[in-house]
């Protein structure tokens, strides 16, 4: 009797040392091989050096950790060639400290991982976007350092309940950008000399159909005049430079307490989703509706318009420094002491209630962590494409790849044709760039994938 009780405590003990075990990577080892090794619950600890590959990890509750030393860090290279850095599928994964550079596609990406934590990590163009957390719910950005992508450095994208704060981000086509997406906060970053500073957006042809309560608060917003190098045709290759805040068909979204400087277009733009995107959709409102903007403080904005903005500026007969700017319609937006600001286009909006504001919340992210149920093959199938495809396809406009419209005329109800081509895609159409392999994903997710989108996907 005593024995076996003996026996159980040990037995008990053993099950606790392997829930919370570090393994740890050395220079010239592989920090996938630790991923492959560890158990949910393990942290993984990357001693500094420089490793040469892409980490993807598919389990739970990982913590992904670089060691700085004396200055040195623990470096992933893509050396130009791989396509991401960090894939995560997994949830309640954390990614810190590591210094991740020039990867085609992403430098740190979340598909459909819920619980992250994305935070102290260094992330270095060229590469397409820096950190991307697309379809998931409860997330943390905080304290990262992203820079030269060429399109959103930070780019949270059909997700709930995520915190966007302490970054540094420059020299992007957008510095922050929140995609048709409910809940996010975007406070206390410094976005400074992208083309468009930050950007809360709502696209067309996504399956997520709105964007709600979003905060953008107490950023400092300065001098996002870069020229706009997306190639032609991308989604972005529109936008004008010199944008501080675009609220781009969002609704419900505040804007409050940032200091907004030396932008040379405008300072805040409201716009409904036609100005950059005129691809039809009509399950979705483009006009933004509830924005609020509060007590921000705006500094010689607006000196050197160009583009579209230039263009509509001098049809509106007004040239020069714009602090707020409004186009088309919109319900129920106001502004807050407007007689500070200068503005245009704004007569829809009310003065907001001297009561207004955002400061009562102080997160986004849910009071505990989100339970997800297992998926079935099929929910498998439509969760791939909401969190790996729709980060460069929509269903009838090109966004990096082409529309999935053009796609189910190709493949017609040829599934496993679809799953195969896209484990190892050629390069088809020389103005896009080529496709990255999704052979990372098991045969039997690519097929369901394909399925969806074959005998699915409609809007
Ligand atoms: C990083 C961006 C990116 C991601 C992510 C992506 N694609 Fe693509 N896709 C492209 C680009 C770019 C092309 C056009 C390539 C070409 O024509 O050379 C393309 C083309 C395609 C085609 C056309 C194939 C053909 O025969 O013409 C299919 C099918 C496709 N993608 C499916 C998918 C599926 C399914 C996913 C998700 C599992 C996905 N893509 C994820 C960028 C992407």
């Amino acid at each position: 009797m005593f024995v076996r009780l003996v026996s159980v405590a040990l037995l008990m003990f053993a099950t606790a040392a392997t829930q919370a075990a570090t393994l740890t990577v050395k220079a010239g080892e592989s920090i996938q091989a630790a991923v492959k090794r560890a158990a949910p619950g393990d942290r993984i600890e990357v001693e500094p050096g420089i490793y040469k590959e892409t980490v993807f990890i598919d389990k739970d509750r990982i913590e992904l950790r670089g060691i700085v030393r004396e200055g040195a860090w623990a470096v992933l290279d893509g050396e130009g060639q791989r396509n991401d850095g960090v894939l995560v599928a997994g949830h309640g994964v954390s990614v810190e400290r590591l210094w991740v550079k020039r990867f085609k596609g992403n430098g740190i990406m979340t598909q459909g991982a819920n619980n992250y934590r994305i935070a102290y990590n260094v992330v270095e163009g060229p590469t397409f976007y820096a950190i991307f957390p697309q379809f998931g719910k409860n997330g943390l950005v905080a304290h990262n350092i992203a820079f030269g992508s060429e399109d959103a450095a930070i780019y949270v994208g059909m997700s709930q309940n995520v915190d966007v704060v302490h970054n540094e981000v420059y020299e992007s086509i957008i510095g922050i950008e929140s995609e048709n997406s409910h809940d996010i906060l975007i406070e206390n970053n410094y976005v400074h000399d992208n083309t468009i500073g930050i950007a809360t957006t709502l696209l067309p042809g996504l399956p997520v159909k709105a964007s709600d309560r979003l905060i953008v608060r107490n950023n400092v917003v300065a001098r996002n005049n870069m020229k706009n190098t997306a190639p032609a045709g991308a989604i972005t290759a529109g936008a004008p430079p010199g944008l501080g805040i675009l609220v781009l068909g969002t609704d419900n979204t505040t804007v409050e307490g940032n200091l907004i400087r030396d932008n040379h277009g405008i300072g805040v733009m409201v716009s409904e989703t036609n100005f950059l995107v005129t691809t039809p959709d009509d399950r979705m409102d483009p006009f933004p509706d509830g924005t609020q903007v509060l007590r921000n403080l705006f500094v010689n904005n607006g000196r050197q318009p160009q583009g579209t903005l230039k263009d509509l500026l001098e049809i509106a007969g007004v040239e020069r420094g714009v602090d707020v700017l409004a186009t088309g319609k919109g319900r129920d937006n106001c502004i807050a002491e407007r007689a500070a600001v200068k503005t245009l286009g704004t007569r829809n909006f009310a003065d907001c209630a001297a009561s207004a504001s955002s400061v009562a919340i102080a997160s986004m992210q849910t009071p505990t962590p989100v339970v997800a149920a297992p998926y079935t093959a099929d929910q498998k199938g439509r969760l791939t494409y909401l969190a790996v495809c729709t980060g460069c396809h929509t269903y009838n406009s090109k966004l990096i790849g082409p529309p999935m419209i053009v796609v189910k005329a190709l493949y017609g109800k040829d599934a496993q044709k679809l799953a195969d081509w896209i484990a190892k895609p050629t390069h088809k159409r020389p103005d896009y760039p080529q496709m990255p392999s999704q052979d990372y994903l098991p045969e039997e997710v690519r097929l369901s994938v394909a399925r969806y989108i074959l005998d699915e996907l409609s809007h």
